[in-house]
């Protein structure tokens, strides 16, 4: 479902980082993991399009994201692909349900509220539907940011360093979450982190080496 061929991702004119192939099956789940710089979260951005590629075709699904205008691709994202961002990007003024609620609507689509507390419940936190995001704790905001993900039961999710702010026992829950959503929804997914406690929960682990 997520086919990359001869890419080439940097800023500007200045090349980041180069990959030959990579080839993810439909319901895959695969982690990029790899040193500070090496250009992980650049991957899934360029993967995610939201930064241009300097060269290649990134597939999705058979749609070359690299060949579509940058309105078109930004309604592609909507629709195909959900994102749990490092800094989780949750609307600070907004109760977590209205987040929640706020992402159907960014992408055009029906505001399914029940939908939006039985993620809630499924992972835990429904107790907080009114709460807001700084009235969280740090694991709390986390799955804030997976259940906005999966919401839309997204074809692809991508996820930049979603436990690196955890500790031991949250972060066990929050990847078998993530692991287990993208299953039960048929979702591929890929992960970027440095986070070596990630490694022993993906077969296929991708080792960018350190930025010279
Ligand atoms: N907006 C930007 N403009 C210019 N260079 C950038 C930009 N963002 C990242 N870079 C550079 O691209 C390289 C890869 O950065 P990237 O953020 O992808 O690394 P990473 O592997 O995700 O690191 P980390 O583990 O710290 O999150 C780094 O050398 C970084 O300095
Ligand atoms: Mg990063």
């Amino acid at each position: 479902m997520l086919s990359l061929k001869d890419v080439t991702l940097g800023y500007g004119k200045t090349p980041v980082l180069h990959m030959g192939t990579l080839e993810i099956p439909q319901g895959g789940q695969f982690l990029i993991s790899g040193a500070s710089g090496s250009g992980k979260t650049t991957l899934l951005y360029a993967v995610a399009g939201i930064l241009p590629v300097i060269s290649g075709s990134i597939a999705i699904n058979g749609t070359d994201i690299t060949k579509l205008s940058e309105t078109n691709r930004d309604h592609f994202r909507g629709k195909n692909i959900g994102i749990i961002y490092q800094t989780l990007h949750l609307v600070r003024s907004l109760s977590v349900i209205d987040n929640l609620m706020l992402a159907f609507f960014a992408s055009g689509a029906k505001q399914d509220r029940g939908r939006a507390l039985h993620m809630l419940h499924r992972l835990g936190i429904e107790d907080k539907k009114d709460a807001l995001p700084e009235q969280l704790s740090q694991g709390q905001a986390q799955r804030v940011a997976i259940a906005r993900a999966v919401l839309q039961k997204p074809p692809l999710i991508l996820a930049d360093e979603p436990t690196s702010s955890l500790d031991d026992k949250s972060c066990g829950k929050v990847i078998e979450i993530i692991m287990r959503t993208a299953k039960e929804n048929g979702s591929s997914l890929l992960i970027a982190t440095h986070d070596q406690r990630l490694t022993p929960y993906f077969a296929n682990v991708m080792y960018f080496e350190e930025a010279p």
